[in-house]
Formats: structure tokens, sequence, C-alpha cells
């Protein structure tokens, strides 16, 4: 199933989710890390961070389903076969990324036994039992996660600038939120 008009770029709704969730992403950085060094108010940054990568974690289950039911466009015809590997492994990695670190929120606050609050009175239930060495060990795991995030995005980010910039082939136009018309129109799965 293809719920894009033109084969040359992303379905709709995995652009639009792309850049919400690149800003959404990169925000959630940034609090993670002025939380933890006390650059703002630690409760306020907290009560946002969580329920933002709740968010997040929901936007990434949509995401998912919708690049698995819709075509990725080719990948330009210059491109060789291990530069066409690492691009799919860099999107698998970004993928696994960004749906485990709120995962590992979640079931952090739960083995630590703390209160999952969205918001006001909402809270979300546990998802695992509470057991404080656990708790540790993700804690652990949510920062090292953040920070192979961080490096994935930098990684993705010189990628894209490389190809926007120097080879010009055209890639940021696969993403680009509006509709770009072109000759080509293969499309790989
Ligand atoms: C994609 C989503 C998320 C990102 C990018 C993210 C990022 C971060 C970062 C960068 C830190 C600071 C780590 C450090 O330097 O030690 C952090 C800490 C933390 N995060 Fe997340 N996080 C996400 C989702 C969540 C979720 C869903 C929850 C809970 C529901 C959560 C709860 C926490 C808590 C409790 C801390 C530690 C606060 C402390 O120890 O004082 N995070 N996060
Ligand atoms: C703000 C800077 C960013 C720019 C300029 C950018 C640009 C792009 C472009 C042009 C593509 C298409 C590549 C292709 O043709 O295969 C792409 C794909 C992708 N980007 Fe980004 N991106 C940015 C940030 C991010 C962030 C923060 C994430 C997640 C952490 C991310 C995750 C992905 C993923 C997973 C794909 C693969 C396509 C998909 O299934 O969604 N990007 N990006």
């Amino acid at each position: 199933m293809s719920t894009t008009k033109n084969p040359m770029q992303f379905a709709l709704l995995s652009r639009i989710l792309h850049w919400l969730m690149a800003a959404l992403l990169i925000t959630m950085l940034f609090i993670g890390v002025s939380m933890v060094a006390h650059l703002g108010d630690y409760h306020w940054l907290l009560s946002v961070h969580r329920p933002l990568g709740i968010l997040i974690l929901i936007l990434a289950a949509i995401r998912l389903i919708t690049r698995l039911l819709t075509k990725a466009p080719a990948l330009p015809p210059s491109m060789s076969q291990p530069e066409r590997l690492v691009v799919k492994l860099s999107e698998f990695a970004l993928y696994a990324l960004f749906i485990a670190l709120p995962l590992v929120g979640w079931a952090m606050l739960s083995a630590g036994h703390f209160p999952i609050v969205m918001f006001g009175t909402v809270n979300l239930p546990p998802i695992l039992p509470a057991k404080p060495e656990l708790y540790a060990t993700l804690r652990e795991t949510h920062t090292i996660l953040a920070y192979l995030l961080f490096l994935a995005f930098l990684a993705h980010f010189g990628a894209v600038l490389f190809h926007t910039l120097i080879l010009r082939d055209g890639i940021l136009s696969r993403m680009v939120p509006w509709t770009v018309r072109s000759a080509k129109s293969e499309s790989r799965s």
C-alpha cells in the first residue's frame, strides 16, 4: 500500500512525523541534560520530559506502522551497495533508539517505584515490578541510549548535509513536507 502520490518522496505522514519527531527528540535531549545538570527547575523539566517522551513513543509507533505499510523512495542511482546498507542500518538504528529510549524511561520509573505522572492526576501504570537494582541498570541504560541517539542524529545530519551541499543528489526533497515532482519514479521497499 502507498499513501503517497509521488514515489520520489516518503509518504506524507512519514514526512510530517519525521520533522515533528526531530523537533521533539532534539528538545527532549536538551530537557534531559538540563534536568540532570540542574540548568533549570528540575521538577518542571521532569514534568514536561515524561509526557513528551510518551508522546514520542506513540508517534514512533504510528511512524513505524506507516513506514512498513508504505514504499520508501528509491535511493539515488549513484549510491553504491555498501552505502545503501549504511543507510538501511542507520535508519534502523534511529528507529530502534527512538522507540527504546521512552520505553526504558517508562520501565526505569516503574522499577524505581516512582509514579509515572503524565499530567494532573493522570498516571501511567508501571510496566516492571519495583526493583532498585533494575532501576539503577535502566537509569544508566537511559543515559547511554540518549547519548547514542545524539551521536546517531549527528551522523544522520552530517550525511544529509554532505548529500545536499556536496553531492547535490536532492536527498532532502525526499523528506520535505511539501510535494516535489520529479521525472524519476523508481521505488524501493
Ligand atoms: C525519546 C524520548 C526520551 C529522550 C530523548 C530522553 C532523554 C533523556 C536524557 C538526555 C536524560 C539525561 C540523562 C543523563 O545525562 O543522565 C534523561 C533523563 C531522564 N529521563 Fe528521559 N528521555 C526520553 C524519554 C523519557 C521517558 C518516556 C521518561 C519517563 C516516563 C523519562 C524519564 C527520565 C528520567 C526520570 C530521567 C532522569 C532524571 C534524574 O535522574 O534526575 N525519559 N532523559
Ligand atoms: C534536523 C535535522 C534533520 C534533517 C535535515 C533530516 C533529513 C532527513 C532526510 C533528507 C531524510 C531522507 C533520507 C533518505 O532519503 O533515506 C531523512 C530520513 C530519516 N530521518 Fe532525518 N533529518 C533530521 C533529523 C532527524 C532526527 C532528529 C531523527 C531521529 C532521531 C531523524 C530520523 C530519520 C529517519 C529514521 C529517517 C529514515 C526515513 C524514515 O523512515 O523516516 N532525522 N532525514
